[in-house]
């Protein structure tokens, strides 16, 4: 007797759909998913191909609109984030980019977290701006800022949280209930929680968007972006954007993203264990001025993030007492992690924000966002811990 296929994943637990939903398998029943490394879909007559063009029509015509590899992830991620539609892109920037082409036009307002990953705030700051479409930035941590920077014309919120570097909150039921309340749509960036640890649409926000290149990835290795949200605007609106713009994810990066969601939720609980003990330990070093992590008692927020989280994630900055060359030069003295501007990879990456991720933005903005010149972020990853507090010290070494 064949077996019964499951076809709804949505009574089944978050590690269970993480390995299994989206997954249609093909007539050979390969058991791992399938890469359809094929740029276009062929048809069977003349008739089919004109039905296959008209605009309701399901089905693969070309790699740009649909494939069977990028639809997998995209209706995995969907499904574990509790949307209706998921738009898989080619980079984490993208999926910001398509979101704000679905959901703006010009003449339109926006309002941007202050404390969002530099690439953000330039492309709302500098590029957004030259389509009409003007951006004010507010502390996350103040209601009353976001409320007071409200225009008639305003249309989206934009935030991350936890943000990087400083792991600063935004309460996403206050905020898009605030954003409701003006004719304005909440789009959460979601790329450090993952919907492991957090679920923003659940909380109130309208659209989640990733960068997949991080921890959904989980080992370094492809670039690439999703937006997740309803079907009318991300599933309709985005899509026949996406159609005609392009910024599509290819389906070899989608299977390496599919794989990572596998071990996503495994991989994020070890590193937020991981995270919480470096983050204590350095708050008990005399050479360390504050230490950032949402899981320390002595973070400001920590009420609001046990009731959005699951768990802190894996970033940890800190500020050592100290000048930039004697910051750069604890970096320097480190051996085993990786000197990089990445995140969310099984091995652990040390950066100096001030000089590289928020480099390019001005002297003020790096004082209003707090991005010290003496601020170290590490994106701890699954090495064992005594490695890497031993190189670590080997940075504290070089304050002596
Ligand atoms: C929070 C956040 N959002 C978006 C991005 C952009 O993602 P990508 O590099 O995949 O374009 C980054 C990159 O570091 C990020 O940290």
């Amino acid at each position: 007797m064949p077996r019964k296929k499951i076809t709804d994943w949505s009574n089944f637990q978050d590690e269970t759909r993480a390995i299994r939903a989206g997954h249609v398998r093909g007539p050979e029943n390969e058991h791992s998913e399938a890469i359809f490394a094929t740029s276009s879909f062929i048809f069977e007559d003349a008739e089919m191909a004109a039905a296959k063009f008209e605009p309701d029509s399901k089905g693969n015509v070309y790699s740009r609109f649909t494939n069977p590899t990028v639809r997998t992830f995209q209706d995995r991620l969907a499904s574990l984030d509790g949307g209706e539609a998921c738009i898989a892109t080619a980079s984490g920037m993208s999926a910001i980019l398509l979101a704000c082409m679905g959901l703006l036009k010009a003449g339109d307002h926006v309002i941007c977290s202050r404390s969002v990953f530099g690439s953000i705030s330039i492309f709302f700051s500098k590029i957004m701006s030259r389509f009409g479409i003007d951006t004010d930035f507010v502390s996350p941590l103040d209601l009353e800022g976001w409320q007071q920077a409200i225009k008639p014309n305003t249309r989206m919120f934009f935030a991350e949280t936890p943000s990087n570097p400083l792991q600063e909150l935004i309460d996403i039921q206050e905020l898009s209930q605030l954003a409701h309340r003006n004719n304005s749509v909440l789009v959460v960036d979601n790329g450090f929680c993952t919907p492991v640890l957090q679920k923003p649409l659940s909380l109130g926000a309208d659209v989640v968007v990733y960068t997949a290149t991080k921890y959904i990835d989980g080992q370094g290795r492809c670039v690439g972006g999703a937006v997740v949200g309803d079907q009318k605007r991300v599933g309709d609106e985005m899509f026949s954007i996406m159609r005609t713009v392009g910024p599509a994810m290819s389906p070899f990066n989608a299977w390496v993203f599919l794989k990572g969601l596998e071990t996503l939720s495994l991989r994020m609980n070890a590193i937020s264990v991981r995270a919480l003990e470096l983050a204590g330990w350095l708050e008990a070093r005399a050479e360390v001025e504050k230490v950032f992590h949402t899981g320390l008692d002595s973070h400001p927020q920590r009420e609001l993030a046990k009731k959005q989280q699951k768990a802190g994630g894996g970033i940890v900055s800190f500020r050592i007492k100290g000048n930039k060359e004697q910051t750069w030069n604890f970096i320097d003295h480190t051996q085993l992690m990786s000197l990089s501007a990445n995140l969310g990879d099984a091995k652990t990456i040390i950066t100096h924000p001030a000089t590289t991720t928020h480099g390019r933005l001005t002297q003020q903005e790096r004082d209003e966002s707090g991005i010290t010149d003496n601020l170290i972020r590490i994106a701890v990853g699954l090495e064992d811990l005594i490695d890497l507090k031993a190189d670590l010290e080997k940075g504290f070494a070089s304050l002596k």
